[in-house]
């Protein structure tokens, strides 16, 4: 419902929805995944080509495991970062500019799924007066909650080149008691969440590190969409909503562990992984040895491991699919579509996996034999332990 309120509250400002792009970007060498709403209107902000419509809207997929913006250590140990996640955006090629984008924003967050201000926080760019005066014009929120940060947290790029431009941030409070915040916290501490970001997209950055005007400029915005549930739903953690919940109660059926072993980090880590897994590989890519198959080979082996954690020594992440079609299959039907090649797929990585572990155990095993106690394990053992098994 939430995904579809936002589709349909910028209908009602003349945009037009787009389906998510394919996680697997098929003509970007820049990329390894696709990381943002934007990606695919990449060539309309370049001025490569003619967008067929001057406003979009959609809710895309997007995996941030390598490259400029890369969230994996944080996952499952925090409660709102993720491989794989949706980002609902909507856009302006060259069409409206800062206002409509900062007061439509606004009017969605504060009056459509009215959240409360008192906990609503923006960040704009340093250098951006503009947009702090348009947030104190067109809309009505606290004017000291206007905060100003650099290039790290408010000036947008995809990567180390193409589009990019300054951004406008708005973080929500999620701690529980309202009067305990301050300015101090946003960009810094875990209960200031940014929900959304507003960018405006003027340059092109080249490969030489310079940036270029843009003939036009242009929107581009992103809002988290497992966050603005967690939040809509009154949750601390995305991995409480309806989302993750019946992912994370199938693990505890599977596995007979519950979540409350290891504080919850190996359920989550593998519901998270899960859905990173079995959306690239619905979308064509393979676990292997190099690029993005490599990237895949390591988020399925990291969800693995922590199935070791949880004593499982046979493949069973795979079963994990089903469930997983069930939460999303309406909204993303390619994943019921290529149900059974993901399923083979992980299950055959899964098995190998498994068996390169156990020799490396054995190895292990016969290493520690061999050494005197507290003596050291020799480099050369250490080196084909690491690079091996
Ligand atoms: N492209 C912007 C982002 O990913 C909206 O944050």
């Amino acid at each position: 419902d939430i995904r579809q309120q936002f589709i349909d509250f910028f209908e009602t400002k003349s945009h037009e929805f787009i389906r998510s792009s394919a996680v697997v970007p098929h003509d970007d060498p820049t990329l390894l995944f696709t990381n943002a709403g934007m990606n695919q209107f990449k060539p309309y902000f370049i001025g490569l080509q003619e967008p067929p419509t001057k406003r979009v809207v959609n809710s895309q997929k997007c995996i941030r495991v390598s490259g400029k913006h890369n969230d994996l250590e944080e996952v499952g140990v925090d409660d709102y970062h993720h491989t794989f996640f949706e980002m609902l955006g909507n856009w302006s090629f060259g069409d409206f500019y800062k206002k409509e984008a900062i007061s439509w924003a606004w009017e969605l967050l504060t009056e459509v799924w009215k959240l409360d201000k008192k906990r609503l926080w923006v960040t704009i760019y340093h250098e951006d007066d503009e947009s702090g005066e348009l947030w104190k014009e067109h809309s009505d929120i606290d004017p000291q909650r206007i905060l100003k940060f650099g290039a790290k947290d408010n000036f947008w790029e995809m990567g180390e080149t193409g589009p990019c431009g300054p951004c406008t941030e708005i973080h929500y409070y999620t701690g529980e008691n309202i009067d305990d915040q301050s300015a101090e916290g946003v960009n810094l501490l875990a209960e200031y969440r940014e929900i959304w970001n507003l960018v405006f997209i003027q340059y092109n950055r080249n490969k030489n590190g310079e940036l270029n005007p843009l003939p036009k400029k242009h929107v581009d915005t992103g809002a988290g969409f497992e966050r603005l549930v967690a939040i809509l739903n009154g949750k601390s953690s995305n991995y409480e909503t309806d989302l993750f919940i019946p992912i994370l109660d199938e693990i505890v059926k599977i596995t007979g562990k519950e979540i409350l072993f290891e504080g919850g980090v190996p359920h989550r880590v593998i519901a998270d992984h899960l859905r990173m897994l079995s959306f690239s590989i619905a979308d064509g890519a393979m676990p292997g040895n190099e690029g993005r198959g490599y990237v895949l080979r390591r988020v399925l082996r990291r969800a693995a491991r922590f199935g070791r954690k949880l004593e499982m020594k046979e493949p069973f992440l795979y079963k994990l699919v089903s469930i997983l079609c069930q939460v999303m299959g309406e909204a993303f039907p390619e994943i019921l579509d290529k149900k059974s090649h993901i399923e083979k797929v992980i299950e055959a990585e899964e098995k190998s996996f498994n068996d390169t572990l156990d020799r490396g155990l054995e190895m292990f095993d016969r290493v520690l034999n061999k050494i005197p106690k507290n003596g050291t394990i020799p480099g050369e053992d250490a080196f084909k332990l690491y690079d091996t098994y």
